[in-house]
């Protein structure tokens, strides 16, 4: 950390799970986090004793006149609101977390002179602990000009993970493509852990079923790669499974039969990329997947 870096102070608004987290690591590498505010007091204080030296503060301005680097790290919708009510300095830099939005909800701060930024960790935090444990290892999406731009691209050393810079037009895509690899990845264990059901087997019985096949298929794509790390019935080509697997949702859970055909369908590429199926093969399996049953509304 270059020496100007170690001594500015930093701030955050917002003492929830990310805001503590960032600033437990932060702290932990010898950044000067030095005050807090959030909406409750003893959210704040929390932070706060986790921390050498901060102050708790009783208002987000309080805040903004106490630091050089402040994170607004409150939720999505109150980003915008917050920046715009406060009187900020110049050459100070505001930093946001969210992966969704761009810096321009923070654009008032500009109107001031200070310089504005986001620093996204591509990581699912569920609790203020696994948060700290998890930030090591991740990587920090990035949308700021120079100086922020470096200083934030060191934090993220600092904290042991990696960074990729965006511009505020990827903003979008770039959190979409992060909800398809977390949230629905969860979306996916519940609609299987809902067939085991069918046969008799409880939610719980069969996430501990299911989790060493999620972890060795993490392992495989971590280890092996795209496409390679692909097995299954239709990376094999095996089009008598695939029916099979249609006609019993058809059968039993015709309310998943789209979302298995349309996810069927995205695998094709992948299947065809291995090199185990040939273009033949993965037309037939195009075919079966594209199907629709007499009658059908979907
Ligand atoms: N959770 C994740 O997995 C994750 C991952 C990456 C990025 N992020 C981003 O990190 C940011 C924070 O998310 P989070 O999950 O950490 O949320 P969180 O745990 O709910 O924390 C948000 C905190 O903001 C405070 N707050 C709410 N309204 C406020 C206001 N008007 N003024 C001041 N403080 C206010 C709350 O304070 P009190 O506790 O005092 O009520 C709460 O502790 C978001 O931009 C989110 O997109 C989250």
């Amino acid at each position: 950390m270059c020496e100007t870096i170690k001594m500015s102070t930093i701030g955050f608004i917002g003492a929830g799970i990310t805001g503590t987290a960032l600033a437990t690591r932060l702290d932990q590498q010898g950044y000067n986090i030095t005050a807090v505010s959030s909406r409750t007091l003893a959210s704040a204080e929390k932070l706060a004793e986790r921390m050498k030296h901060c102050q708790v503060y009783t208002t987000s301005q309080e805040v903004a006149d106490n630091a050089d680097i402040i994170f607004i790290t409150t939720p999505d919708d109150v980003i915008g609101e917050i920046a715009a009510r406060i009187r900020w300095h110049k050459g100070q830099c505001i930093v946001h977390c969210s992966g969704a939005h761009s810096t321009d909800i923070i654009e008032p701060a500009k109107e001031f002179g200070a310089d504005t930024g986001c620093f996204h960790p591509l990581q699912t935090f569920a609790s203020i602990q696994q948060a700290i444990e998890n930030l090591p290892g991740s990587t920090f999406a990035i949308e700021a000009q120079e100086p922020l731009l470096s200083i934030l691209k060191g934090m993220s050393r600092a904290i042991g993970g990696y960074w990729v810079i965006l511009k505020a037009e990827d903003k979008v895509l770039y959190h979409t493509a992060a909800v398809f690899a977390c949230n629905y990845l969860v979306t996916l264990t519940k609609l299987a852990t809902d067939l085991w059901q069918d046969f008799g087997i409880s939610q719980e019985q069969a996430i501990k079923a299911l989790l060493p096949l999620l972890r060795g298929t993490l392992s495989n794509i971590e280890n092996i790669g795209l496409p390679n790390c692909l097995t299954g019935p239709i990376a094999r080509g095996d089009l008598g499974t695939v029916k099979k697997h249609i006609e019993a949702l058809e059968k039993e859970n015709p309310h998943l039969l789209n979302t298995y055909k349309q996810l069927g369908l995205q695998t094709l590429p992948i299947a065809l990329a291995k090199g185990k199926i040939n273009p033949g093969k993965t037309q037939e399996l195009q075919d079966i997947l594209s199907k629709q049953k007499q009658g059908a509304l979907i």
